[in-house]
């Protein structure tokens, strides 16, 4: 992690009167939940079709078992880790406006974020394809693949969003407003592989905004729209990067 490269940013963060967040499977990995690509990436291990929309209509025991083994059962016990409490507790002293993320996992908001635009949705919430009653995992029997609904039969479907599913148009629209106000653009843990989400950062680049990316590698976006890139976990950097910023040794509860 480069000192300078965070005293730059923090320059960058302090001057900046609208900053945002783009977050990637990389901002929870020091939470225990596993990259979808890279070193132990998902894909690696899970084939990728299971998450489509169309597999899983046709496949709903199949793609459930996947389903629950990765974000209900492994997933479900991950708890935030600094980088989400740093820019939660941005948010609350007015340096951050939003958080996009690409992430279903719940942990920004666990870390206290209020603003959070989640592009792909949210692990927390399932729905019924039919009549679209709202479920959270508790009322689930995971025991019982496909989960069908008490009221009218359908299947229910986690609400977060499968390959082939459209983005959530609230949270598209959202982003894109936050993106093309923002000023500065703290972005975390992204491979930049994946659209539309991946347009916001390049939308606010081409809005004027400085693009401070944290990585442990390179991405899509270091050598296209980064200004300044600093290596290293997400936690450790926006910890420091945080008492750069403020001061302040990071509090978390
Ligand atoms: N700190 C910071 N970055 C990290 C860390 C860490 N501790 N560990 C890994 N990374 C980085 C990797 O270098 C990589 O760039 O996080 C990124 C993870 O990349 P992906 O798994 O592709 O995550 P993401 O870009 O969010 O994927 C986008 O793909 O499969 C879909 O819907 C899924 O939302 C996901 C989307």
């Amino acid at each position: 992690m480069d000192p300078i490269q965070i005293q730059k940013a923090a320059d960058v963060l302090r001057k900046s009167r609208n900053t945002i967040a783009f977050t990637g499977a990389g901002i929870s990995v020091e939470s225990g939940v596993p990259p979808f690509r890279g070193e132990n990436g998902i894909w690696e291990k899970y084939d990728p079709k299971t998450l489509e929309l169309g597999f899983f209509m046709n496949n709903p025991t199949a793609s459930w078992k996947v389903i629950r083994e990765l974000f209900y059962n492994y997933f479900g016990t991950a708890k935030s880790n600094n980088a989400h409490f740093v820019l939660a507790e941005m948010e609350k002293r007015g340096l951050l406006k939003c958080v996009i993320t690409q992430n279903i996992d719940n942990l920004h908001q666990q870390a206290g974020s209020v603003v959070v635009h989640e592009f792909h949705g949210n692990s927390q919430n399932l729905v019924c394809l039919s009549c679209h009653r709202y479920f959270k995992p508790d009322d689930i029997d995971f025991d019982k693949l496909p989960p069908y609904c008490g009221d009218c039969g359908g299947l229910i479907k986690p609400d977060f969003i499968f390959f082939g599913e459209g983005i959530p148009m609230e949270a598209y629209q959202n982003s894109v407003e936050a993106a093309g106000r923002a000023e500065a653009v703290i972005l975390v843990g992204s491979t930049g592989e994946v659209m539309p989400a991946a347009q916001m950062p390049y939308l606010a680049k081409q809005n004027g905004a400085t693009i401070i990316e944290v990585n442990t590698e390179m991405s899509k976006f270091t050598n296209t729209i980064t200004d300044h890139f600093i290596q290293g976990k997400a936690g450790e950097v926006l910890t420091e990067l945080f008492f750069s910023l403020t001061g302040e040794e990071l509090k978390t509860k």
